[in-house]
């Protein structure tokens, strides 16, 4: 489908996943659920009047009933009048892209995720990903020439569709191309697991962008010394950085609505109080010290280590028992892989295992929700004396940032240097290595002993640095930068 010249936009965005996505009713009608994040909110700051759209993947079979539907172009009351136009990209080949390479292969390699002594080994069965993977991105490069006004700016995210630049460069010479990785980026010895051409290939497809953008410097620094080694160089590629912040406005009034006030209810019933100072009979006292981590259910985000940390804390400080919660949600996560379902099982286990071995009548050590629940997320933000956030490596961490914002006490956030958020939040974060279980008990320790004045004074520091570049000035601040190339 070429569009009309009249109707080709300025502006494109192109991920995988899109800002809606649809289920199917029993009845076959299918329902949209609008999304979040960065890039939905960085995209509105360029207002509705703004010749844009954004193009993105049919994930599920209720997004490809809505694509066969509409022929792909979504309707606006679905989208918050957002022009987007959905990929209804052959499910097998899908597959293969968005499991078998994408978030299998990519994905491992930026946040150092395998088991090398088995994995990873790439035979035919790899080959046969990577030709589905080049499909899938070359049918974003080819949408996106289509629907792009002439001189028009395109912004592609992330690791999906690392192809896309070069691609998209090939089919429009006349485009602005700028290419932002929302991950980590893999050290050069890293990288290298990679077959050596598909190492090479991956570097030319975002070089083939005129701007390729990275959330930290030591991302970007990664990247370059990848180029460098494998390529040797990034030719006329320009390198940025932009430190996705969180928008505080937004997140303040969310939190203070009636759906998280009743949260806060629920939750502080399943947190407790410590027993009282007086009695032996352990009458109601303070209210319970609390340890927040909200996550999706990923392998990177290390909630196993935090779940063996925090037990160590209740072996090292025994006076910490009946006194503190750990309130841990892990959101399901890319389900579809066998990897992250057994991660799945293992956090649910480890978490039983610590409120069998320390639990008493009216404690449980550990409060662990495993359904989404935006509000219940917020609710947990507010009542946080310690965050917890220690991936084994991370693009940002934009829960690092939220916690402080919304934390009612003014939280001391326990932060693992390989996030990305440590760049800017390091100094007021009490830093960790993720691998290190007795380092991280003891910085739990450190973090609900904080007094109380350094800790808002802390609080007050990263929330400044949490809120620097909320979503809509971080996208803006790409846009301009493309262009003034
Ligand atoms: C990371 C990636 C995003 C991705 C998100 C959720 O933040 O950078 O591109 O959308 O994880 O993962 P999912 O596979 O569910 O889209």
């Amino acid at each position: 489908m070429v569009t009309e010249p009249s109707s080709r936009a300025q502006v494109l965005v192109a991920s995988n996943r899109g800002p809606v996505s649809y289920s199917v009713r029993d009845d076959g009608t299918t329902v949209p659920k609008r999304g979040g994040g960065g890039l939905v909110s960085g995209l509105s700051a360029i207002g509705p009047d703004a010749d844009a759209i954004w193009v993105c993947a049919a994930l599920g079979d209720g997004d490809r009933e809505a694509v066969r539907r509409t022929g792909g172009l979504l309707d606006p009351a679905d989208t918050g009048g957002q022009r987007v136009r959905m990929l209804g990209i052959a499910p097998e080949v899908y597959e293969d892209a968005y499991n078998g390479i994408a978030n299998s292969t990519l994905w491992f390699v930026h946040h150092l995720l395998y088991q090398t002594p088995l994995e990873p080994a790439f035979g035919p069965e790899f080959r046969a990903r990577w030709a589905s993977y080049e499909t899938y991105n070359h049918a974003f490069a080819q949408a996106l020439a289509d629907e792009a006004a002439e001189g028009a700016a395109v912004l592609v995210q992330d690791y999906h569709l690392a192809l896309v630049p070069g691609m998209l460069r090939a089919l429009r010479p006349d485009l602005r191309i700028g290419h932002f990785s929302h991950t980590p980026w893999a050290p050069v010895d890293y990288y290298r697991l990679l077959p050596d051409d598909i190492g090479r290939r991956l570097l030319r497809g975002i070089l083939g962008a005129d701007r390729a953008a990275f959330l930290t410097r030591r991302w970007a620094d990664a990247f370059t010394a990848c180029c460098t080694e494998l390529l040797g160089g990034t030719g006329n590629t320009g390198i940025g950085v932009h430190g996705l912040g969180t928008d505080a406005g937004f997140l303040r009034e969310r939190a203070h609505r009636p759906d998280v006030d009743e949260r806060i209810v629920t939750l502080r019933e399943q947190i407790g109080r410590s027993p009282g100072p007086g009695s032996a009979a352990g009458g109601p006292g303070e209210p319970r010290k609390t340890i927040v981590r909200v996550d999706r259910t990923e392998l990177s985000k290390n909630i196993v280590r935090g779940l063996l940390s925090y037990r160590q804390l209740l072996v090292d400080h025994p006076e910490w028992r009946e006194r503190v919660v750990h309130v841990a949600f892990a959101y399901p996560s890319r389900q579809d892989l066998a990897v992250y379902r057994d991660y799945t099982a293992e956090v649910g286990r480890v978490a039983d295992e610590i409120n069998t071995e320390f639990g008493t009548e009216d404690w449980s050590p550990v409060v662990l929700h495993v359904r989404d629940d935006f509000a219940r997320s917020l609710a947990a933000y507010r009542l946080a004396d310690v965050a917890l956030v220690n991936p084994i490596r991370d693009g940002m961490n934009l829960v690092a940032k939220e916690i402080p914002v919304i934390s009612e006490r003014g939280c001391a956030l326990v932060l693992s240097r390989e996030a990305g958020a440590y760049e800017e939040m390091g100094e007021d974060a009490l830093p960790v290595n993720p691998y290190d279980i007795t380092a991280t008990a003891k910085a739990l320790h450190e973090a609900l002993t904080m007094p109380p004045a350094e800790r808002a004074e802390r609080a007050e520091r990263l929330t400044a640095a949490a809120t620097a570049l909320p979503p809509q000035q971080w996208f803006l601040d790409q846009l301009t930068a493309l262009r003034a190339i």
